[in-house]
């Protein structure tokens, strides 16, 4: 399999692997197949399966939304097909005097890496595997996710977000434009992981709709059940994004700060 390359991706790629007869398919009961192509906006993406490594998608662009921070970096990106619906979503929420903000989009294995080793090194294995994906098993890697947060709540991504209006909208609203809330509050054990009102990840209008409407994860839709439970007792906080340390990157935007004004781990 040649990952990343199957298709010019002029963005006729929504619902890349739903299945023409998904009505008939949910109808009878009948096991969807379970989509592991890097490249397809329904692809599963867990601790349990993994991206590789080499796998960066094509078509990252920049959103055309405001974000938390103000300096360039590679987390404002999100593959194209994500990013216009972004733009559509956020849109929709201002007109609704809603305002949303990108935080942390794309992530590449590497840096991913990067902050599950720091999270380890700073607060060892377990407590950062109830929150922080392992490089390969983070939705960011695809481009087709991003945590957003509201002014209100400082930017932060914990679970007061949930709580604000945009929070709320943004649960009921994000179906519309193709996005899910992939880790629900009432679903950790079956995503193992916490709840995080914060990331949302593009699957298409129609698959988006489906798993709204049936109040389900992309676990469930698969009728995948062995995901290792390790979800946190406790809210956290995702310090890669957080404020104080985007205000240091901000006075000095290179070299990108090392030192964390905080221990937990990033989401
Ligand atoms: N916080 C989510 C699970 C991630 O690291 O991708
Ligand atoms: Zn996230």
């Amino acid at each position: 399999e040649i990952f990343g390359s199957e298709e010019d991706e002029d963005e006729e790629e929504e619902d890349s692997l739903l299945p023409e007869n998904l009505d008939s398919i949910l109808a009878d009961n009948k096991t969807v197949p379970l989509d592991t192509i890097p490249s397809s906006t329904t692809v599963l993406v867990n601790r349990k399966y993994l991206l590789p490594s080499t796998y960066i998608p094509k078509n990252l662009v920049v959103p055309n939304v405001d974000f938390s921070f103000s300096y360039v970096n590679d987390k404002r990106k999100m593959r194209k097909i994500a990013a216009t619906s972004l733009e559509k979503l956020f849109a929709a929420g201002e007109k609704k005097g809603i305002k949303l903000y990108g935080v942390s989009g794309y992530r590449s294995y590497t840096r991913q890496k990067e902050i599950y080793d720091r999270n380890v090194a700073t607060r060892g294995k377990a407590a950062t595997d109830a929150v922080s994906a392992m490089p390969g098993s983070s939705e960011h890697q695809t481009g087709l996710t991003i945590d957003v947060s509201a002014q209100s709540v400082s930017y932060r991504l914990d679970q007061s977000f949930g709580d604000t209006k945009e929070g709320k909208w943004l649960e009921k609203n994000c179906y519309k434009y193709g996005f899910i809330i992939r880790y629900p509050k009432d679903k950790t054990k079956i995503t193992g992981y916490s709840y995080e009102p914060w990331h949302i990840r593009y699957v298409g209008k129609n698959l988006a709709k489906y798993l709204y409407k049936n109040n389900l994860t992309l676990e469930e839709y698969y009728k995948i059940t062995t995901i290792d439970n390790k979800v946190a007792a406790d809210p956290v906080e995702d310090t890669d994004t957080n404020a104080a340390a985007d205000k240091k990157a901000e006075t000095a935007p290179t070299p990108r700060p090392t030192k964390k004004p905080t221990a937990t781990p990033v989401p």
